[in-house]
C-alpha cells in the first residue's frame, strides 16, 4: 500500500475548521438554527470538527451520494445512495463537503437540494482543487485550495481506507 505524506497537519486543520465555524456563525442572524447536511461518507470528521466550533442551533443531517468507488478519477456519475431524514423547506441549510474536485457531485447536490425549497443554501467544503474544475459550481466557505494531487486522510478515502488519518497526506507514488 503506498505510504502517506502529511500534506496538511492536524494543528493547522483545526485551527482553521475554527475559523470556519467562527466565519459562518457571524453570517446568520443570532437565534437562526443552522441545518448541516454532510456528504457520506468523507464529510464526516469535517462535520465533527465543525459543529464542535458552532455554538448556535445546530441541527444535522447526512445524505451519501455515488463517489469515485476503488479508482481517482471522477466517472462524472452522481447517484443518491442515502437520502436525507428530514425536510428542508424554510431553513438554513449548509452542505458540508470534504472536497470539490471537478465539481461534478456538487453541481448535483446543490441543484437537488435547492429544489427542496430551504430558506437560504450555502456550502462548506474542506478543500478545493481549482484546477481539476469542470463546472462553474459556488462554495460559500472553503478551507484550503490545493494543487492536483490525490489526497486522503480527514475522512478522505483510496478505496475506504486511510479516512482515519487526523490530517490530509498524499499518497506517495500516486
Ligand atoms: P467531484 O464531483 O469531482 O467534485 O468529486 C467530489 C468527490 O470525489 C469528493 O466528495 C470525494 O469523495 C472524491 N474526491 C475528489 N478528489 C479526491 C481526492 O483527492 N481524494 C479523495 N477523494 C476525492
Amino acid at each position: 500500500m503506498p505510504m502517506p505524506t502529511i500534506l496538511i497537519d492536524a494543528p493547522t486543520i483545526h485551527e482553521r475548521i475554527r475559523a470556519m465555524a467562527a466565519e459562518i456563525e457571524r453570517e446568520y442572524p443570532s437565534g437562526d438554527e443552522i441545518h448541516l447536511v454532510a456528504v457520506l461518507k468523507g464529510g464526516f470528521m469535517f462535520l465533527a470538527d465543525l459543529v464542535r466550533g458552532m455554538s448556535a442551533d445546530v441541527t444535522m443531517d447526512f445524505m451519501a451520494l455515488s463517489s469515485y468507488g476503488k479508482g481517482t478519477t471522477s466517472s462524472g456519475q452522481v447517484r443518491v445512495l442515502k437520502d436525507l431524514d428530514s425536510s428542508l423547506e424554510s431553513r438554513h441549510v449548509i452542505i458540508v463537503e470534504d472536497i470539490v474536485d471537478t465539481g461534478l457531485t456538487l453541481h448535483y447536490l446543490q441543484d437537488i437540494l435547492r429544489a427542496r425549497a430551504p430558506k437560504s443554501l450555502r456550502t462548506a467544503c474542506l478543500l478545493s482543487k481549482p484546477s481539476r474544475r469542470q463546472v462553474d459550481v459556488h462554495v460559500d466557505y472553503i478551507g484550503f485550495t490545493i494543487e492536483d494531487r490525490f489526497v486522503v486522510g480527514y475522512g478522505l478515502d483510496y478505496a475506504e481506507k486511510y479516512r482515519n488519518l487526523p490530517y490530509i497526506a498524499v499518497l506517495e507514488g500516486e
